[in-house]
């Protein structure tokens, strides 16, 4: 059979809520053109992220109801710790509430001010943990990435030259560590390749520098590197994510994308010393090292969903449908980032709405005309996010796992082609209030 279904059957439905669009007007009127800021049950289809979004299998709400909620020694993190060890490989694990408390723990141990941190490409969270320590945060991704339309298959990588030229530049001594971030979210939620983490490695090992992963989307990277990276084909995700862990030092995990779970992160690292300093400051803030700000219940269901984000008739489905959505749009014509990447597609709104200057957060309008036509939400990853140093403007239509079906997804491309043909209307945007950092969280603005 060549039609790629839903691998699963659906026991429990919740009912979303068909708005008028004089109600998504005076909606994002009152949200300051803000998605973040709009109620959630003013939306149809939720694209906003796919994190802590997704669908729990029977398997994980039966193990919710095992959770072991003892405030010491639980049962739960002995489940969680196999399970995490059992496809990270990693000695030591660390549960946080989610991948930023890992970050802020990891970066407050291993950080000082004045150091440089070099990754493919921060997520927002990892930049602003880094700059909170008086760290800096660079990108090196390499070129291709920046070039929306370029189908190259491992826009992931890192620049692995201008690693080197910025160790040379600045010094190993004050790079505590590189890290890289599977897949790469901020550049498209596209895949490093096997070769890459090799090649990152040796030049790691050359200098004495630890190796980390922001792991989020390990189990689509993996199964990216199967589909696209040659002599890659025959292995499982499950050894490709082994075999990409055991070039690494530790990573930070945000378990609501890959960990199929709603809530709940974990920081791994192989070295006792940092891990006991870890767990140090995981009970000043987060709670004791058995669950680290979890409930027991919710190591359960991490521990699960780690091994279903595995399973291959999941990642070929997962694959496959956000791949779905990509080409549909391609096909009217609409720019994206090619090519369909893991967990979501990202539109190209400079290359949609070109009438818009940055400064005008094309992404910003691109994403709000998406809610006035159909109640979509998406999320900008542009000039808001980035401020000016951001290299693209792109809207992002991130997939929460095993939520939505084919016909959602039919329903999304109609809208975006819909937009799509009155885009030359389309006004940009002014900032009327923006935040210290992570402005785009709660910025307010107004069409101009
Ligand atoms: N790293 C990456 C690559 C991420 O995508 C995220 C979260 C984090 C770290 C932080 O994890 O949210 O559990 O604290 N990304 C979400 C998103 C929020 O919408 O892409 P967290």
């Amino acid at each position: 059979m060549k039609t790629i279904i839903e691998p699963f059957r659906i026991k429990s439905v919740e009912p979303i809520r068909w708005t008028t669009r004089a109600e998504r007007e005076s909606l994002l009127r009152q949200a300051h053109y803000n998605l973040f800021l709009l109620p959630a049950d003013g939306i149809l289809i939720d694209l906003l992220t796919d994190s802590g979004t997704a669908a729990m299998s029977t398997r994980q709400w039966a193990a919710m109801m095992l959770g072991d909620e003892s405030y010491a020694g639980s049962t739960s993190y002995e489940h969680f710790r196999r399970s995490v060890q059992d496809v990270f490989g990693f000695k030591h694990v660390i549960p946080t509430h989610q991948g930023r408390a890992a970050e802020r723990i990891l970066f407050g141990v291993m950080c000082k001010p004045g150091d440089v941190v070099p990754n493919n490409t921060h997520f927002d969270t990892t930049r602003a943990n880094l700059e909170f320590m008086g760290a800096q945060a660079v990108d090196l991704p390499i070129p291709q990435a920046l070039d929306p339309a370029s189908r190259y298959p491992f826009k992931g990588n890192m620049d692995v030259a201008a690693l080197q030229r910025l160790i040379a530049e600045v010094g190993a001594s004050r790079i505590p560590l590189v890290m890289l971030t599977l897949t790469n979210n901020s550049g498209g939620g596209q895949p490093v390749s096997l070769e890459n983490v090799r090649a990152v490695k040796s030049v790691c090992d050359k200098y004495g520098i630890p190796l980390y992963f922001d792991a989020c989307r390990f189990a689509e990277n993996a199964y990216l590197v199967k589909l696209r990276e040659p002599g890659c084909g025959r292995k499982s995700a499950r050894e490709i994510a082994r075999e990409i862990f055991s070039l690494g030092d530790g990573c930070t995990m945000s378990a609501k994308k890959d960990g199929l779970a709603n809530i709940g992160g974990f920081l791994c690292t192989n070295d006792d010393t940092l891990a006991l300093e870890e767990r140090n400051l995981l009970i000043l803030t987060e709670g004791y090292p058995t669950y680290g700000g979890l409930a027991g219940r919710d190591l359960e269901a991490v521990a699960v969903g780690l091994q279903e984000a595995l399973d291959e008739d999941y990642l070929k489905y997962r694959i496959a449908s956000v791949a779905y959505l990509g080409e549909h749009l391609v096909a009217a014509g609409v720019p994206i980032v090619q090519p369909p990447g893991g967990h979501a597609i990202y539109l190209d709104a400079r290359a949609f709405l070109p009438h818009i200057p940055p400064a005008e957060f094309p992404g910003v309008a691109l994403a709000a005309e998406l809610y006035l036509e159909a109640g979509i939400r998406a999320v900008e990853i542009g000039t808001l996010m980035f401020g000016e140093r951001a290299a693209m403007d792109l809207v992002r239509l991130a997939v929460p796992r095993r939520v939505y079906t084919q016909s959602h997804i039919d329903y999304v491309i109609e809208a975006v082609v819909e937009v799509w043909a009155r885009r030359k209307a389309i006004r940009g945007l002014k900032l009327l209030y923006q935040a210290p950092f992570l402005r785009h969280f709660t910025a307010r603005l107004a069409p101009l």
